[in-house]
């Protein structure tokens, strides 16, 4: 077992079941790249600064790039004895370069390291998420591309509500991730700012050079305060609550597919790539993809959750607390991830929408009665009478189980005079649909622009 940096302090070792307990190189070890390319920076800027010479700092930063190439090859596996990334790294820096090695954690801490590495990590995260979710904007506007003249009841509490166009929904959920995208291009911006040199918590008599080491990690700038700097997980916790919102968004879709291909919907069936039977019912075909989605959603949100709650109690600066930030992080990194890839997959090549089902579906219901009031209200009748009026009509097909476009001239007029013959032309749903051209409305033209300015939003990268 090799001896911890800090054990010349200690009487006796630790005990075995504290080495694990203590340990973070289980999950850490995710972190080495960054931690190899941080350290690298450190040396060059201990170099340049004339801490170290120019010899060791050459010497520091070809030992950690031999680290990175056995690290790649698989050859470098530290196990629980190192107690992180950090001192496993340092140790085997000094196999391998001798007592220059030793050199490597002047002006630094863990503390600062650490709060380096995540944000480096975090980083590299955000952006490929951020094209994660391009793609997934991608999928859904080619859909949408092809549905604009495609019906779909629109629901409010669950119940038929108006009928709008099947791009006009796909689209919307494109505006919740391009707002996700835009959630994460913000987070990056507090993500890209540069603890290194914050040292333990209070700085370093060394005479660093903190600009210079961020610039070398092309972070944006440097964090203006030490305590901050090593203390401070708000970036993270902005990230989950971004992934929180990307899972929320993907979980209301998924809830939403899972309906529509139920057979009480029968909107939509999916494909034999995204599906899944069931050990003992042949007929069943499951809709595993967005179940696990909606499922895995809880993981993120919980995500959060424990990081908000590891902070709030916590005094500045550092605390071991801290190390728990790492699991919730990347699990809500792959969780999110592996999401977004499963439902670009479904939405590209995996749903097939029922398209005569859903024309039938928004024939068959009420769901133009708004637009009978709003006749009414164009020849000037007040709109609350209208209303009024059409619910009385209503409820009179409803007594009678027959539809609105069921009702002869006749009746119409029985109910106000001013109905004329264009009253069913004006209740087909193609026409209620089509009327609603209003800025960001259903409308087919409106939609239409909607999908050409979607298409921009993504050409625009
Ligand atoms: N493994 C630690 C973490 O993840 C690194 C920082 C340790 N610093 C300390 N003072 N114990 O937070």
């Amino acid at each position: 077992t090799p001896q911890q940096p800090w054990s010349q302090r200690f009487e006796t070792a630790l005990h075995p079941t504290i080495v694990l307990f203590n340990a973070s190189i289980g999950f850490d070890i995710n972190l080495i790249e960054y931690d190899l390319t941080g350290s690298q920076a450190h040396a060059q800027m201990l170099a340049k600064t004339g801490i170290i010479s120019t010899e060791e700092g050459e010497a520091l930063v070809n030992g950690l790039e031999q680290i990175r190439q056995e690290y790649r090859e698989g050859k470098f596996t530290p196990g629980v004895e190192f107690e992180d990334v950090h001192f496993a790294v340092e140790r085997r820096l000094t196999d391998l370069v001798g007592d220059t090695g030793k050199k490597l954690h002047t002006a630094r801490s863990r503390n600062d390291q650490v709060a380096t590495d995540v944000r480096l990590y975090l980083r590299d995260q955000i952006k490929q998420i951020q094209t994660l979710v391009r793609e997934f904007q991608t999928a859904l506007v080619t859909k949408a591309d092809q549905y604009v003249d495609a019906l779909i009841p629109g629901y409010t509490h669950l119940q038929r509500a108006q009928p709008i166009s099947l791009a006009h929904h796909l689209l919307a959920y494109f505006e919740m991730c391009q707002r996700d995208w835009e959630r994460l291009g913000d987070v990056y911006k507090r993500t890209n700012i540069c603890p290194l040199g914050s040292g333990a918590l209070a700085g370093t008599p060394h005479p660093i050079d903190r600009a210079l080491s961020a610039k070398l990690l092309n972070f944006d700038s440097v964090g203006r305060n030490s305590l901050d700097g090593v203390s401070d997980r708000d970036f993270a916790i902005e990230f989950l609550t971004a992934s929180s919102l990307i899972m929320a968004h993907l979980s209301r879709l998924s809830e939403e597919i899972i309906l529509w291909s139920s057979q009480e919907f029968g909107f939509v069936s999916l494909s034999d790539k995204v599906s899944t039977g069931s050990s003992i019912m042949p007929q069943k075909k499951n809709p595993d993809v967005p179940e696990l989605v909606r499922g895995k959603t809880g993981r993120v949100f919980g995500h959060l959750q424990a990081l908000l709650t590891l902070i709030k109690g916590l005094p500045l600066a550092y605390n071991k607390d801290m190390q728990e930030d790492k699991e919730a992080i990347f699990d809500a990194v792959i969780t999110t991830k592996s999401c977004l890839q499963a439902m670009t997959i479904m939405i590209a090549e995996g749903i097939e929408f029922k398209v005569p089902r859903l024309a039938a579906a928004v024939a068959e219901d009420f769901s133009n009665a708004t637009d009978v009031a709003d006749y009414l209200a164009a020849k000037n009748v007040p709109f609350r009478e209208a209303y009024n009026l059409v619910g009385k009509l209503v409820k009179t097909c409803t007594s009678e189980r027959i539809l609105l476009k069921d009702l002869s001239l006749e009746r119409w007029q029985e109910f106000h005079p001013l109905f004329g013959e264009d009253i069913y032309a004006a209740i087909a749903p193609q026409q209620v649909v089509a009327v609603r051209n209003s800025y960001g409305g259903t409308g087919f033209e409106q939609v239409r622009q909607q999908v050409a300015a979607a298409k921009e939003i993504l050409k625009a990268e």
